[in-house]
């Protein structure tokens, strides 16, 4: 009788496990209909965000990028890229229709120069900048630096702007409100360093840069990395906050900062609101945090203790799962990917990075299922923004009846793309580029590209450089 008594609790609680599985299914769905009332949202608070400062949670900043590329440019430039969890120095050769990165080092922030001061963070950069250089002719020649700083940037010219606030675990507090072009300037100084900033620009903006030197149907640049954001040409005249300041007729680039998208369209779940808890710049970045790299293992791992809790799925390790951040989006991608029968890299990761000992298939099925379900919101709700750029230019085939035009002749759209998750992760882009079918259909999904760019962030700032440190004619936009 006890066997059948506990046989019955244990079915019980699996049916417990299930039904959790099911609420935080249902919590993330994103069909067609919910994308687009995201799309629609997305449109609105972009309208807003270019109307008055603070309009929106959208920034919608400007970037003082009325001019890419034309395609002369030439010469040797340095660029430093810092955003991530890895921070990247380049030589950037340019010239001859081509940029090419000539050099490269990849050096990972340690983690407690992410939380002390600027000045710290700063003359780490510049001490490595000055290690790469130094291993070069040495030649002391002036050289233009590209700088892509990755996070919300108020500008005030191409070469200069301050630190609105940080994002993706940042949290350097005399650095806000500074301007960081000149914080790095004082620290490349310091270090004897013959080199000045002349670029200061999102990754996103380099992205584009890049992307639209290669192709000139490039009109906007998306990153899915560690953090998530996009950037687009927008006319100037439809910049209405900034009326009467920007001379220039034609158009300039936009950084959406659209981390901090939020519209009550987004599926939210209980999951979301403890992760946002746990974070340092809560009730900030919520379109990111359902996204991005450093957010999606995270909120795997939320679901999965809260099944060991109300279980015994995962038996005595489940104190294993109560470490935040501990299930890394790698991981949850590596899960997702394994497609053996019996899930033995799932397996793998259970017993190695989370300590979980041998779990029978079904707990492997549901451990798969969950980080499934975590990518493809994420993905569907990435591409849903991509629509919503598209709609704000006209581009997304919804005016073609009244434009007279057929769909036939509907321009053709690149979006230029970076970042970890669309390149790394052959299921999140999958996931993405069905929902941008789903959302534009067939016909119009075929008039847009998306084009991985490698290292556009930093070698499209090394090209800016180039644009913006000579008086030759300049492709204006
Ligand atoms: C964060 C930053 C943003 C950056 C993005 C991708 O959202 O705020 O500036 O573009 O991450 O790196």
């Amino acid at each position: 009788a006890a066997l059948v008594a506990r046989r019955a609790s244990a079915r019980a609680r699996w049916r417990r496990v299930v039904a959790l599985l099911r609420e935080f299914e249902d919590g993330c769905a994103t069909p067609t209909p919910r994308l687009r009332q995201v799309v629609d949202a997305m449109v609105v608070e972009m309208h807003a965000g270019l109307a008055s400062d603070g309009g929106s949670k959208l920034k919608m900043l400007l970037t003082f990028v009325d001019a890419l590329p034309a395609g002369n440019e030439q010469g040797t430039y340095y660029s430093i890229d810092l955003g991530g969890t890895n921070f990247r120095v380049l030589r950037v050769e340019v010239g001859a229709g081509s940029v090419v990165t000539s050099r490269k080092v990849e050096v990972t922030i340690p983690e407690e120069l992410t939380k002390g001061t600027i000045e710290e963070l700063f003359n780490f950069v510049a001490m490595t900048l000055k290690e790469f250089v130094e291993t070069e002719d040495g030649k002391d020649e002036q050289r233009a630096l590209g700088f892509t700083f990755s996070f919300p940037v108020r500008q005030t010219s191409v070469s200069s702007g301050s630190l609105i606030r940080w994002t993706k675990g940042f949290f350097i507090e005399d650095a806000v409100g500074k301007d960081v072009a000149q914080c790095l300037n004082e620290a490349l100084a310091r270090s004897g360093l013959n080199v000045r900033v002349t670029a200061l620009v999102n990754d996103t903006v380099g992205t584009l840069a890049l992307g639209h030197y290669y192709d000139e149907d490039t009109v906007a640049a998306v990153i899915i990395g560690a953090g998530t954001n996009a950037c687009y040409i927008e006319r100037t005249d439809a910049i209405i906050k900034c009326q009467g300041l920007l001379t220039n007729s034609g158009g300039m680039v936009v950084n959406m900062e659209w981390g901090n998208f939020w519209s009550s369209h987004l599926p939210r779940t209980p999951y979301d609101i403890s992760l946002d808890d746990e974070t340092q710049n809560r009730n900030e970045q919520g379109f990111e945090k359902m996204i991005s790299g450093i957010y999606l293992g995270e909120i795997a791992r939320l679901v999965l203790h809260r099944m060991a809790l109300e279980s015994d799925v995962f038996g005595d390790a489940a104190y294993n799962l109560s470490t935040p951040f501990t299930l890394s989006t790698p991981l949850l991608a590596a899960i997702r990917k394994d497609d053996s029968p019996d899930l033995s890299e799932v397996r793998r990761i259970l017993q190695e990075h989370l300590k979980i000992p041998d779990t029978p298939l079904k707990t492997r099925r549901l451990v798969a299922k969950v980080c499934d379900i975590v990518t493809q919101r994420a993905a569907r709700l990435a591409a849903a923004g991509i629509v919503g750029i598209l709609k704000k230019l006209g581009r997304d085939g919804s005016g073609v009846a009244s434009s007279g035009r057929t769909r036939g002749q509907l321009r053709r759209t690149v979006v230029a793309i970076e970042g970890g998750l669309y390149e790394g992760y052959p299921v999140f882009r999958e996931y993405l580029d069905e929902a941008l079918v789903e959302i534009l259909g067939e016909e119009v999904a075929q008039t847009v590209a998306l084009r991985v760019t490698e290292d556009g962030s930093g070698a499209g700032a090394a090209l800016l450089a180039a644009v913006h440190s000579s008086n030759r004619q300049q492709g204006s936009i």
